[in-house]
Parts: C-alpha cells; structure tokens; sequence
C-alpha cells in the first residue's frame, strides 16, 4: 500500500483538464489502489489523479448510500451522460483544499459511462451523494474546484479564509 502526496490548492496540476486512459494496463491499476488507499487515509469519499500529480482521466469514490452500504467505484475516462434536471444544495469540502467546506448546488443525479480499471464499460446510475461525489471528481479531472461553482462572493470569502489558514500553518 502506497500512500501519495495530494496537490493543494495551488498546484498547477489542479488547473489541468486531465488526458484520456489510452490502455488500462498495471500500471493503471496500480496508480487505482494506490489512489484508492490515499483517499481511505485521508478520509476522503472520492480521489481524482490530478490530485495526486497525475493528469489522467482516472477517479476513486466510495459512499454510503442512505441504507449505509457503500459503495467503491474506481472508474476510467468517465463521461457525465445524463444530468438530471433536479438539483439539490449540500456541503462540500475536497482534499486539495483543507479545511474549507461550502454548500453547492448540483444535479440532484447523474448517469456517468466509464471503464473499470479492467477495461470492462460501466455505467452508474447515481442519486444522493454518490451523484454529487461524482459530479466532484469528474470535474477535477476538467480542472475545476467546486470553489468555481459558487458564487464570486462566496467564493473570495472562502479564499480569504483558505489564506489565512495556510498562513496560520506556515508559522
Ligand atoms: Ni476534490
């Protein structure tokens, strides 16, 4: 088990929209389970490569749904192909930015197609906060926050707040 550093708020790897899986192979798999320990270690629900240094088109979420059975999806080039046309408002928090959580408003459910690190097609048909997990991670691998889906205001208030923190940190 590999645990990899996550890239902070700041790394130009973030900003990157990730290139496609050409060929699942070990290596792939490899970078899953490793991805896949990272996010168990720092307690997160979902992981995209980006934010380990690696910008590819690759993503760990696992769950619960509201009976508490999780759910561990490790999906490869996924495509958002539908949205639903509900939305719903919940908080968020992500890795790559420690400490900030905001709510964001969201496509209350997704239906996303991608491979399994086998290379065998999937396709997820999710609601609740696996929908939102989703919607997360599939965005940081176009390079998108979910700081960029609030309001401006919202937004640099969170960044002060973010600075400040970091500040604090480095003395
Ligand atoms: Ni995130």
């Amino acid at each position: 088990m590999a645990i990899l550093d996550i890239e902070i708020l700041g790394s130009g790897i973030l900003r990157e929209k990730a290139a496609p899986v050409e060929s699942v192979t070990d290596d792939l798999r490899r970078l899953v389970r490793d991805m896949t320990d990272t996010m168990y270690d720092a307690e997160g629900i979902g992981l995209a490569a980006p934010q380990v240094g690696v910008s590819q088109r690759i993503l760990v979420v696992d769950v619960a749904d509201e009976e508490e059975t999780r759910h561990m999806h490790a999906l490869v080039n996924p495509v958002i192909v539908e949205f639903g046309k509900k939305t719903e408002k919940a908080s968020e928090g992500c890795l790559s930015i420690p400490g900030i959580e905001e709510s964001v408003t969201r496509p209350a459910t997704v239906v996303v197609e991608a491979l399994t690190p086998n290379g065998d097609p999937v396709r997820i048909e999710a609601d609740g906060l696996l929908a939102r997990a989703l919607q997360h991670e599939v965005d940081h691998l176009d390079g998108i926050l979910f700081i960029d889906r609030l309001s401006p205001l919202k937004r640099s208030i969170l960044l002060r707040k973010w600075r400040k923190s970091r500040s604090g940190n480095a003395r």
